[in-house]
């Protein structure tokens, strides 16, 4: 909550760039956002690992490890367009115990703990029960890569002609805790990475629904990914 109230009191006002790349952008913030996180959980724990979006910190082969996003969505930020969360999962010899994601504008936290219950607001919460594609609402991301593009046009193009709605939102945390929501019936993705997904991954499996992915051959945590409620099928994207 507290990371959530420091992005939220920048929002629209100055902000200092990191590092602009073709496909995306680091903000000062971004890293600040992760260290008073990491600053948090290592004042409880102190000999557990962190695996941040912005960095690793302590001992990589800890047994409990913290996976922080401490911005996902970070150009929709930038942009001043309100759809971003913050996203923490920890996770102990390489299981996801426990999920957080946070969307600070809306003022919406998720959470979800392996053997309990997912919830939005301390409200239990489930995937849609939706059958029919042409009822479905899907979200697909594509990042801006060449490889990316390849592999998610074919299937963005597939979504629009037979799912009702598709959309592409931004926020892969916010995407996968809508699913668990029921918001959205899918989403689907050639190129994400763990930090974006893993805090949702749990929250969509404990909601009802299934996790897909097929992790990339030569990057260490990427994947394509097919998140759904489990009641209409999709096909995953390739990824190279
Ligand atoms: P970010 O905002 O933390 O960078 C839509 O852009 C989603 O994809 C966001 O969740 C974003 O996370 C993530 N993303 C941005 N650039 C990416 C890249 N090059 N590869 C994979 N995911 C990316
Ligand atoms: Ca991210």
């Amino acid at each position: 909550m507290k990371a959530g109230e420091l992005i939220r009191g920048h929002f629209g006002g100055d902000l200092t760039v990191d590092a602009a790349e073709a496909h995306d952008i680091k903000l000062e913030l971004d890293r600040r956002s992760q260290e008073l996180i990491e600053s948090i959980v290592l004042a409880t724990f102190p000999d557990h690992g962190i695996y941040g979006e912005e960095g690793m910190r302590g001992d990589p082969n800890a047994a409990d490890q913290w996976i922080i996003d401490p911005i996902d969505g970070t150009v929709n930020f930038f942009y001043g367009i309100p759809h971003f969360a913050i996203s923490i999962a920890h996770r102990r010899h390489g299981v996801i115990t426990t999920g957080v994601i946070l969307d600070p504008m809306r003022r919406e936290l998720w959470a979800a703990s392996r053997g309990g219950l997912v919830t939005l607001n301390e409200r239990p919460i489930r995937v849609s029960n939706r059958k029919n594609l042409s009822d479905a609402i899907v979200s697909v991301g594509v990042s801006k890569t060449e490889a990316a593009i390849e592999k998610g046009l074919p299937v963005l193009g597939e979504m629009m002609r037979s799912a009702r709605k598709t959309r592409m939102l931004g926020s892969a945390a916010l995407d996968m805790a809508y699913v668990a929501t029921g918001r959205l019936d899918a989403y689907i993705e050639s190129q994400i990475s763990l930090w974006d997904i893993a805090a949702g991954m749990l929250m969509v499996e404990m909601a009802g629904g299934v996790v897909e992915l097929k992790p990339h051959p030569n990057i260490s945590d990427k994947f394509s990914i097919v998140a759904s409620s489990g009641f209409i099928s999709f096909t995953s994207p390739a990824i190279d």
